[in-house]
């Protein structure tokens, strides 16, 4: 009943550090995401093209996206918001693309400062011009299982946004618990009302672990088809415009159990251990992952 094989996201470098308050150095993040590309992962979120006024961490995409050694095995997908975004995304190189939308009116607007429908029409002048140059384009919808202001949100909102998006053309929807409020309740309810509309092999859940529930979560999602998983090394990071939320899952931990579960994933659990090792290391902080804790103090 569980997927023999899932896929996962590697986020790090763009949900992870985008929240840190201090500048961190562009070699730092070129590292990071050499160093991910030794692990086995397939997918590794790279940077985003957004405003460097809004999210000064990520003004140095161009120069992240230049500076690494790119795996034949491995797409680096980059957030673009909008037009802007995605020509300069493409002016720096990149092959695969994100947009992300909200389930949440207020959060959108905070956001990405323009309302769902808004966003929506930004979205498909974005999935048009990437059709025309090829460009994979991936999906996210943000408050999938609750708002930081509007507190709960109905099922209906986040399967209305996913559909738009899926309809649009993108491969994949990546249903976010930005603020990492839900529950194995919530999440089940959530996917139960998605998957009538967009098929689960499209679905991908992007939990964060505010509340400890990511991998109860994540878990469900399993149980209902879902088979890709987003995920941060040493679950760091965030969202800048989400007050309170922490970080995203940690990678090391879902590793832990899907590799203990019997479900491949083709990612090395000791690589990545070391790679959360180094950027700990680099930003001078605790590791979130639970694993990691583990197996350091073995
Ligand atoms: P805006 O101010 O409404 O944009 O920002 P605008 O179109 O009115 O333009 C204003 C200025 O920004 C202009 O420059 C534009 O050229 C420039 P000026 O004429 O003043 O010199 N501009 C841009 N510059 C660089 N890149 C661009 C861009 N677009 C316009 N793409 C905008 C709209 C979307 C750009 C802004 O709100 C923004 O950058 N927001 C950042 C949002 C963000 O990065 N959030 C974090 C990621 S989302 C997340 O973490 C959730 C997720 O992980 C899933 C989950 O956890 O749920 C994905
Ligand atoms: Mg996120």
């Amino acid at each position: 009943e569980y997927p023999e094989f899932v896929k996962i996201v590697e986020v790090g470098p763009r949900d992870g550090l985008q929240n840190e308050k201090e500048i961190v150095p562009t070699e730092v993040k070129v590292q990071l995401i050499d160093r991910l590309s030794d692990t086995g992962l397939s997918v590794i979120e790279a940077t985003s093209f957004v405003s460097s006024k809004w999210v000064p961490q990520m003004a140095d995409h161009t120069e992240v996206l230049q500076g690494i050694r790119k795996s034949p095995n491995v797409r680096y997908p980059v957030l673009t918001p909008n037009m802007h975004g995605f020509q300069n995304a493409l002016a720096a190189g990149a092959t695969e693309v994100a947009v992300f939308g909200s389930a949440s009116e207020t959060f959108s607007r905070k956001n990405i400062n323009c309302s769902i429908d808004e966003s929506m029409l930004r979205f498909e002048e974005v999935l048009n011009a990437a059709k025309d140059q090829q460009i994979p384009v991936r999906g996210y919808v943000s408050c999938a299982l609750g708002c930081p202001h509007e507190g709960p949100i109905d099922p209906s909102k986040v399967t209305e946004v996913a559909k738009r998006l899926y309809e649009m053309g993108c491969y994949e929807v990546s249903l976010g618990d930005t603020v990492g409020v839900g529950t194995p309740g919530s999440m089940a309810a959530m996917l139960r009302s998605v998957t009538r509309e967009v098929p689960c092999r499209a679905l991908a859940v992007h939990c964060h672990d505010t509340y400890g529930q990511a991998l109860a979560n994540i878990l469900t999602a399993l149980q209902m088809g879902v088979c890709v998983v987003d995920s941060a090394v040493a679950g760091l990071g965030g969202c800048p415009y989400a007050q309170g939320s922490s970080g995203n899952v940690s990678t090391e931990d879902v590793l832990y159990m899907l590799h203990g579960m019997g479900i491949q994933t083709g990612v090395d659990l000791s690589k990545m251990i070391a790679v959360g090792d180094f950027i700990c290391h680099s930003l001078n902080r605790k590791t979130n992952s639970r694993v990691a804790q583990a197996r350091g103090s073995q």
